[in-house]
């Protein structure tokens, strides 16, 4: 087993909303588990090569106990299907210690948009904020009511009169107004985004629109839309620090020409969206296909996620 890896065992599976089951994780082989912060995923084994990422969703002060929320969604690659049909009370499961690529700075103001099941890091976030005694304003978007998971845990906490509910099919007055709430923010807030892709740029538009630097706006996107890959031609992978060359074929990840030829890059996502196969690139032009990386980011052309980004220029040399 992998040294990293923590067993968990299942102690209570919940029905949060209509499509959305939770599970609580306690250790099985430690007193506590590794601390989070609040924004931390954790890896799953759902099943024999299934891995997937989910977002802790308890109060990040909690050690005794991990909890994640999992949308069925039978369009994904299968993972949220195979959550929900095989993972049950008491049994023990492998998974990862919590990584953040999400992490929730200190702001004098926040504002929290959660998408669907983008819910589970924010409302993480809400947990924090308030322990800080810190000013936030939480939106909660849903289909329906009966698709938003822990209205009842929101509605008996502290911070229940700063969480904004809006529901698709609701009433025109309940519809969230993106340009009136970014553009009323005070002038040094930032906010925090979870959600479908289209949910979280729109956020993003609604704030470049009201003027805000992107330093002020934080995503995580949970899932990337399949990539068209159809036009994509190869290119070669020097490695720097090995004085090798891959070629990374046409229909081919560079991370799966990397692994092929013996090069061993940490991954979790592996659809542009966590940030773990984060590599240096020192010379060449990279195609970034990522949701990871800042527009800034991008531009600097010294880094790129190996799991989904190419090359435009010939050759790209790596620091590998
Ligand atoms: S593995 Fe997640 S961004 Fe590459």
């Amino acid at each position: 087993m992998d040294s990293k890896l923590l067993s968990v065992k299942i102690a209570r599976r919940t029905k949060e909303a209509l499509d959305i089951v939770g599970l609580e994780f306690l250790p099985t082989d430690l007193d506590l588990l590794p601390a989070f912060t609040a924004g931390a995923h954790i890896d799953i084994h759902v099943k024999s090569g299934v891995v997937r990422q989910y977002s802790l969703c308890n109060d990040p002060s909690e050690t005794n106990r991990y909890q994640i929320a999992v949308l069925r969604d039978p369009q994904s690659r299968g993972g949220s299907v195979a959550v929900h049909d095989e993972l049950q009370e008491g049994q023990v499961v492998q998974i990862s210690a919590p990584r953040n690529h999400f992490e929730l700075g200190n702001h004098t103001h926040t504002l929290l948009f959660a998408g669907g099941i983008g819910v589970t890091p924010i409302l993480c976030m809400a947990e924090a904020l308030t322990a800080r005694d810190s000013d936030f304003t939480m939106h909660y978007g849903a289909r329906s009511m009966d698709r938003a998971a822990f209205l009842n845990r929101m509605a008996g906490s502290s911070f229940a009169d700063r969480v904004h509910l809006h529901y698709d099919n609701g009433p025109q007055e309940q519809k969230l107004d993106l340009a009136k709430v970014i553009g009323e923010a005070p002038a040094d807030t930032h906010l925090y985004v979870c959600g479908p892709s289209g949910f979280i740029d729109a956020v993003k538009n609604a704030a470049a629109n009201a003027g805000w630097t992107a330093d002020r706006v934080h995503y995580e996107y949970f899932g990337a839309a399949p990539l068209d890959t159809s036009n994509d031609g190869s290119f070669e992978v020097k490695l720097a620090r090995t004085g090798s060359t891959i070629r990374v074929e046409n229909d081919q990840t560079v991370l799966q020409a990397l692994t092929a030829n013996g090069i061993k890059i940490e991954t979790s996502c592996e659809q542009g969206v966590c940030g773990c196969c984060l590599t240096t690139v020192l010379a060449g032009q990279v195609d970034h296909r990522d949701h990871y990386l800042t527009d800034e980011e991008k531009a600097a052309n010294d880094q790129m996620l190996v799991c989904c980004s190419r090359s435009k220029s010939p050759t790209l040399v790596l620091d590998l």
